[in-house]
């Protein structure tokens, strides 16, 4: 936390700083036109040509080679650009910027974004491993750290964060998610918002966020990248808009469609989402982008017969600006002169344009800021990169055996122990792996090369050969106890990377089985980009530390955890299943009308030969696994215990518009300083709609010592109750409702409340 504060308090410095002027800003803002009238002055000087330049996006791809071409300066120089993506060599940033500002017409600067997703060069957790620590104030001094970074070498657009509601683990991109809960999704996604723009766009150091994928792409079905998504409008605006609405309302500067159909409309099309939600409900007044190619995959989607028709659909939609196809570019002005785009929507995109450009103060300094000295890697970003994964591990399991004593020697064992690449995680394009430090660097830093025998035994995580197997066995022999740190390697989850079996992938079951003959304390170490069914081999290791790839300091982190240095605090921010069979997977789920129980669950074994074919006893469940995931949402232990008690309610009946307050007890039963996220669920008992069967509503991370307790109190509105009825209006319904304190969704202290009229 220290230095995610200090990070905090040099910005409250600024702040002072600016106050302080503030008698000058104020001057110079009487001068100033406000935005809108400097947007109108602009947009009448330009011409349509010049209009449409603004709403293309531009690629140029990190690893070109050679000076920019000619021809690529020629069309900025004639406005027909408004921005780039992955222009990465700072020169040629520099460049293509000054001829944009001192050779265009109109002088109007550029945008240039970049997927800075978690973490420029220092590299964060995961996403979704950033979830996993349930401060969202970890997540916010991280996108700061990135945007300080980013913006020193140009960058102004950040394509992220990504705010897809992820209810299944085989999708890859549940890695840059927040994981299946709406209003955890939507805490992390205001709180890098801010982190990235900080309050104020113009300053120096905010780079412009965006509010991705807009809408339902985390819906796909059958968890496979880019599949169709279709959700009923209330569950559309209950849960994937929910975490959107919130970013709007903490000013993100752009949001991005996704690539997936909306119950049969493409999203990059979808005038219902991106107009009558977006800007007539919302009153959002940012940019919207579209994703990479989006508006020419609407013809594979069948929306669109040829690209004229594609660009007609989306500009008519509320597309601002195309992402790398060309469909305005070609197509905009002939539309416009047929009338199937009028003058006034295109002025209305461009508008959306200008005025980001303008918020971002990119026409008085368009060039990236001088820096004296290069904070890119410095100590305290790293450090507050290796504080963001310590408070992401979440402890599966442990039997005892964590943590570790530093007596004895330690077999480090696995395809992820010495991965400095590989710990950076799924869409890292900026991270370098020398920058990193691994397990292997960290724990014989800690312990003494002497102590910490090392051989990976699978070169990497897909491996099916066996042969590094006998220098792993030998190692592990010599040693007392046995760390494997394993998962999946970083290209194994992100775009484009489903899997269907979520298991551990490669040998490294049979690897971890040999070692468990061995009879020394195993300790499991997981590093993937999604949760990982460790079904196979669960009773063969003694603990489990299980981590959403971390990042730059990977190292340090887990072996702090594993010594006991600190203890676990992680949550799961997703649902772990036993198999990914039970996908999609997620804790606020229907009741269905034949809840699943213990009493009337029938296990397949269980079944006589020929019986007599009947429904009944048969609720919803699988005969063969059951009914319940692996872990819950929420779960995680850690090295000491908590006792829950005292559940109390200031009130059992609540007026519509009023608030209760609920509160327990929370008590450090073990031996250890720990920390442990208290969670306040609610279920409507019966709707207008059916309810889930939990849902979060709030939460709070507490540290106790061994011994001490501390009273949890909860301040519960009626707000907070509302959902979408059948009418698509979002009300609060009066009725019975359910309450739990609680350490994950499938646990706690329960009581209950009524909500009258
Ligand atoms: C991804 C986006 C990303 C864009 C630009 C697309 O493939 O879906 O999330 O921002 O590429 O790199």
């Amino acid at each position: 936390m220290e230095l995610g504060f200090t990070i905090m308090r040099r910005y409250l410095f600024a702040a002072i700083v600016i106050c302080v002027c503030c008698p000058l800003v104020q001057a110079h803002a009487e001068t100033e036109p406000p935005i809108e009238q400097k947007v109108e002055q602009l947009l009448n000087k330009m011409s349509l040509a010049e209009k449409i330049g603004q709403t293309n996006l531009r690629g140029r791809s990190s690893r070109a080679k050679g000076p920019l071409p000619d021809s690529l300066k020629a069309t900025v120089r004639a406005g027909n650009v408004g921005a780039f993506l992955n222009v990465m060599k700072p020169d040629e940033r520099d460049e293509l910027q000054r001829i944009a500002v001192e050779e265009s017409r109109l002088g109007i600067p550029l945008l240039f974004g970049r997927d800075v997703i978690h973490g420029f060069k220092t590299i964060f957790p995961i996403p979704l491993g950033l979830a996993a620590s349930w401060q969202p104030e970890l997540a916010e001094s991280g996108a700061r750290v990135s945007a300080i970074e980013a913006t020193e070498l140009g960058v102004n657009w950040t394509f992220a964060p990504m705010m897809d509601i992820a209810r299944d683990p085989r999708w890859g991109r549940i890695a840059e998610s927040f994981g299946e809960d709406p209003v955890l999704t939507s805490a992390f996604s205001v709180a890098m918002v801010k982190g990235f723009q900080t309050d104020d766009l113009s300053n120096p150091t905010a780079m412009a966020a965006t509010a991705k994928h807009l809408v339902g792409y985390g819906a796909a079905e059958g968890g496979r990248d880019y599949n169709t998504a279709m959700i009923p409008e209330g569950e559309l605006r209950d849960v994937y808009l929910k975490p959107f609405k919130a970013a709007a309302d903490a000013g993100v500067a752009s949001m991005m469609t996704s690539f997936n159909e909306l119950n049969g409309v493409p999203a990059t099309g979808n005038k219902f989402v991106l107009t009558d939600i977006l800007r007539g409900e919302w009153q959002y007044d940012g940019m919207v982008v579209s994703d990479w190619d989006s508006v020419i995959e609407m013809i594979a989607h069948g929306y669109a017969a040829d690209k004229k028709q594609a660009a007609e659909r989306a500009a008519n939609a509320g597309l601002d600006m195309e992402m790398t196809s060309d469909t305005y570019e070609l197509y905009l002005a002939e539309l416009i002169k047929q009338g199937k785009v009028n003058d006034a929507q295109l002025d209305n995109l461009v508008r959306n344009i200008l005025r980001m450009k303008f918020r971002l103060n990119l026409f008085d300094h368009p060039q990236r800021r001088k820096v004296e000295k290069s904070t890119i890697l410095s100590a305290e970003h790293r450090q507050l990169a290796q504080q963001a994964a310590v408070q992401s591990a979440i402890l599966l399991k442990n039997d005892g055996a964590l943590p570790l004593t530093s007596q004895g020697k330690i077999a480090l064992i696995g395809p992820l122990a010495n991965a400095a690449h590989e710990q950076m995680g799924t869409w890292v394009f900026d991270g370098r792996a020398e920058n990193n430090i691994t397990m292997l660097d960290a724990m014989q830093q800690q312990l003494g090369k002497q102590n910490v025998l090392f051989a990976d035994g699978l070169a990497y995580s897909r491996v099916k050969v066996q042969d590094g197997f006998a220098a792993a066995i030998e190692a592990a022999k010599r040693a007392d106890r046995i760390v494997f740190v394993g998962g999946e390697e970083s290209i194994l989850s992100g775009e484009a990377h489903s899997r269907a079996d979520i298991s551990l992938p490669g040998a490294q079951e049979a690897l971890i089985k040999e070692l468990a003959k061995l009879n020394k304390p195993l300790i499991l170490v997981v590093m993937a980009g999604r949760p990982i069914t460790l079904g196979n081999i669960i009773n063969d290791v003694d603990a489990v530390l299980f981590n959403f790839h971390p990042g730059t300091m990977a190292g340090p982190a887990i072996s702090d955890l594993l010594l006991g240095k600190v203890s676990p605090s992680g949550r799961l921010p997703v649902t772990f299943p036993i198999t990914a069979a039970q996908a999609p997977i997620y804790y606020n789920h229907k009741n269905t009308g034949r809840p699943a129980n213990d009493k009337d669950y029938v296990p397949i074994d269980d079944i006589p030969v020929q019986a007599w074919q009947s429904s009944l006893g048969n609720d919803s469940h699988y005969l063969d696994i059951g009914f319940r995931p692996a872990y819950p949402f929420g779960y995680g232990l850690t090295y000491s215990t908590f006792d829950y008690s005292n559940l109390k309610l200031d009130k059992t009946s609540l007026n519509m518009d009023g608030k209760l307050h609920a509160s327990a007890t929370i008590t450090n039963t073990g031996k250890r300083e720990a920390s442990e996220v208290v969670q306040l669920y609610i279920q409507d008992v019966v709707g207008d709609v059916t309810r889930p069967v939990r849902e979060l509503k709030d939460w709070q991370k507490i540290t106790l010592q061994p011994g001490q307790s501390q009273t949890v109190t909860f301040t519960l509105g009626t707000d907070q109750l509302a959902f979408h009825n059948i009418s698509m209006q979002n009300v609060t319904e009066p009725g019975d409702f359910n309450l739990w304190i609680a350490p994950n969704a499938a646990s706690g202290l329960q009581t209950s409340f009524k909500v009258i009229e």
